[in-house]
């Protein structure tokens, strides 16, 4: 695996494996990987013929300074887990590299982005959308990898490539989960080891709404999750939302939609978790 700094360096090895007939994979990253990246990397090394991994912690999409400065950052482990799972090309570039001037591009994907996290991280989509369509440009790839914890995201990266005519396949890949049930993510690394306890409340409260959800209205079971996040020691829910999973707008009744999800966020102490589950199989 090549370790690459720059957008010159990058580029240029790959229109090389370009001119051969070679098709690329990108999985964008924030860095701070686990397995549930790692189930993104190795989709991308099995579907493509080069696999590049960017590990990037952008700034634009930090609406808070300090979760910014909190990020976890593990580029030695990371590298070796991509060099690992296969990789090609790890690149991680610099802030000056991608932004060696101010992005003042707009991007807005109403009403994709004006619902949940968009509602409480104002910016954030806007962040998400410049740097990953700086990456799209800068790489080129055939095919790029999300997860689809970050559901929301998905939906206006997909949208975002629809209306930008970025000529390239967007892949969403299940969430991956401790076998607990607790969905992977960069954040859990900061939670102690009694947060780790009380986090579970979150996927247990999801996978029980599902049973729930069998024999109740879409209110019932809005208020039977509240209800429960409320009742769970040292969790603050920020929110939970049932939508349509294609629109992302509320749902009032089941009938409302064919591909119904919740979407929650919650805090345990510090600690930003969001996770959501599909209620397809009512
Ligand atoms: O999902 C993430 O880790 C980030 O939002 C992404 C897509 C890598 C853009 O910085």
């Amino acid at each position: 695996m090549e370790i690459v700094h720059t957008i010159k360096e990058l580029q240029a090895a790959l229109s090389a494996l370009r001119a051969q007939g070679k098709t690329v994979g990108l999985v964008p990253t924030m860095g701070a990987l686990h397995e549930g990246h790692a189930s993104l990397v190795k989709r991308c090394v099995a579907e493509n013929d080069i696999a590049v991994v960017s590990v990037f912690v952008n700034p634009t999409q930090f609406n808070d300074k300090n979760d910014l400065e909190k990020y976890p950052r593990t580029v030695d482990a990371d590298c070796r887990l991509l060099e690992a799972c296969g990789v090609a090309f790890a690149f991680v570039p610099s802030v000056e590299e991608i932004y060696p001037e101010p992005d003042t591009r707009h991007f807005s994907y109403p009403p994709l982005d004006t619902v949940m996290e968009g509602k409480y991280r104002p910016g954030h989509f806007n962040g998400v959308c410049q740097v990953v369509s700086k990456l799209f440009d800068i790489v080129k790839p055939d095919r790029a990898y999300f997860g689809e914890k970050d559901y929301q995201q998905l939906a206006i990266i997909r949208e975002m490539v629809r209306q930008m005519r970025f000529p390239l396949e967007i892949i969403g890949c299940p969430i991956v989960r401790e076998a607990d049930g607790l969905a992977l993510s960069s954040r859990n690394k900061r939670l102690t080891s009694e947060q780790r306890v009380q986090a579970l409340q979150i996927s247990q409260t999801l996978f029980a709404s599902v049973d729930y959800a069998k024999t109740h209205t879409v209110g019932e079971t809005r208020l039977f999750v509240e209800d429960r996040i409320a009742a769970s020691e040292g969790l603050k829910l920020e929110y939970f939302e049932l939508v349509d999973g294609n629109t992302l707008q509320s749902i009032a009744d089941w009938k409302d939609t064919d591909c119904p999800v919740g979407c929650i966020t919650v805090f345990c102490g510090e600690v930003r978790l969001i996770d959501n589950i599909k209620y397809k199989e009512r």
